[in-house]
């Protein structure tokens, strides 16, 4: 299929070519989407090659992005690109967490199983191959952490520079040290995740540096694979809710966009609806969507969940459209209320970061107001791996995780580790009781 970037805004869809440097429309300023066009697809027989492609030992087969590669706009061939074999991620039932959040049954796909541990790693494969099938040497992004480890990852394996920009003091260690691990020459600006966006935009502009924050519409791309790997999962039955977390609204874009195009071209009938969790200390998105009026952006977006402390989601015109598309709805939750499912989704034998946790809290409460019926089949994406922040974890058992201004959250699943002296007698007697 041919591929052309194209403006999102329904007013201007100017047309741009593939390979141009861009990041919004030149004519309106409004954002571009990679589109398809130029053929029909067999959707019964690519959900078989995309099974078999399983099997094989193939490199771009073997990823759970590449393998899925019929939609995706890389339509003059697959040299440029790189791959850590993302994707692959599991769908894992959790009985427990379904009980927490009031459903009959729960599924978590898990992106913490990708190469550095989060989604991200789905989008960065497709964004660092369109880098250098534009021939660029330095790829740069801000990031609250894990896009930044990512890009690191990426685009250290392809032989690029990648340069992170990443608020100081604000992303956990585990991510930080991923990013200087991978080689990544790291920037912490005294500054938050909306300003420095602003300042990389212009810096990019001026240096000549690829941009691979989500405004990039090829990281987008590669981020459907998530929604198109768990249809593929499922087999093809597509689940009534699917639940994520809402920080820049990129994966929010990129899923909505995924759904559409799997319908469009057959490959399932009906449409699950998106629920888009949101911290209730950076909730832009949930206001727009139940409150109404103009976009207001968070000028001081606060959540002890570093991931999705944004204020400003660049993606919000795409995410309200696929929001709106899918019959979606949008919650926000509290820091409690995000400790405490993150600390469920562990005891499940599952655990996750607490952006993702912000899914599980999100399900409770729509099914508290009755939004979610008890019996929905519900797949709630866990975006990124336990062990990006264990620091909060930590505090969160010991009952000292602080949100900054307003008190301590409450270890209501605290469990606390003990210390003991090197003595058989007194830990057996301690075993027994
Ligand atoms: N969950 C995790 C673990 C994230 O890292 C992010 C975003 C989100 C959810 C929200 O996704 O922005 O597409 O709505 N992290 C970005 C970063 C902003 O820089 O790593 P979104």
């Amino acid at each position: 299929m041919r591929a052309e970037l194209v403006c999102f805004n329904r007013e201007c869809r100017a047309r741009y070519a593939i390979d141009a440097v861009l990041y919004n429309c030149t004519a309106c300023g409004g954002l571009l989407e990679a589109e398809l066009a130029g053929g029909a697809l067999d959707a019964a027989a690519l959900k078989q090659t995309w099974r078999e492609r399983r099997m094989c030992n193939v490199p771009g087969d073997q990823s759970g992005v590449w393998r899925y590669r019929e939609l995706l706009p890389f339509d003059d061939g697959l040299e440029c690109v790189v791959t850590l074999r993302e994707g692959n991620t599991p769908l894992l039932d959790a009985p427990r967490a379904a009980e927490y959040g009031g459903l009959d049954r729960l599924t978590f796909k898990h992106q913490g199983f990708n190469p550095t541990g989060s989604f991200k790693d789905n989008g960065m494969t497709c964004g660092v191959t369109q880098a250098r099938r534009l021939g660029m040497r330095r790829v740069a992004c801000v990031s609250t952490g894990n896009t930044s480890a990512s890009m690191a990852a990426y685009a250290s394996a392809a032989g690029l520079d990648p340069i992170i920009f990443i608020p100081h003091g604000n992303i956990s260690y585990g991510k930080l040290a991923q990013a200087l691990e991978y080689g990544a020459r790291t920037l912490q600006v005294e500054a938050n995740f909306d300003e420095i966006l602003a300042l990389v935009r212009q810096l990019a502009e001026r240096l000549g540096i690829y941009l691979l924050n989500s405004i990039n519409p090829f990281r987008i791309e590669g981020q459907k694979s998530i929604i198109i790997e768990m249809m593929d999962q499922l087999d093809w039955e597509a689940p009534d809710w699917i639940v994520l977390p809402g920080g820049n609204l990129g994966n929010t874009s990129a899923f909505g966009k995924a759904l559409r195009e799997l319908r469009e071209f057959g490959f399932m009938a009906r449409m699950p609806r998106l629920a888009v969790v949101q911290a209730e200390g950076a909730a832009p998105f949930w206001r727009l969507v139940n409150e109404g009026g103009e976009f207001t952006s968070v000028p001081k977006p606060e959540t002890l969940a570093t991931a999705i402390r944004i204020g400003d989601p660049v993606s919000w015109p795409k995410a309200l459209f696929e929001v709106r598309a899918s019959n979606g709805v949008v919650e926000k939750v509290s820091e409690q209320e995000i400790a405490d499912a993150k600390a469920q989704i562990g005891r499940a034998g599952i655990g996750c970061e607490p952006a993702s946790a912000a899914t599980l809290a999100g399900i409770r409460k729509l099914r508290a107001s009755g939004v979610m019926e008890q019996s929905a089949r519900v797949v709630a994406v866990l975006t990124g791996n336990l062990l990006k922040d264990p620091d909060y974890i930590y505090k969160y058992h010991t009952g000292k995780l602080q949100i900054p201004d307003s008190g301590t959250i409450v270890p209501t699943f605290g469990n606390q580790p003990t210390i003991v002296r090197n003595d058989p007698d007194l830990i057996a007697s301690l075993l027994e009781t």
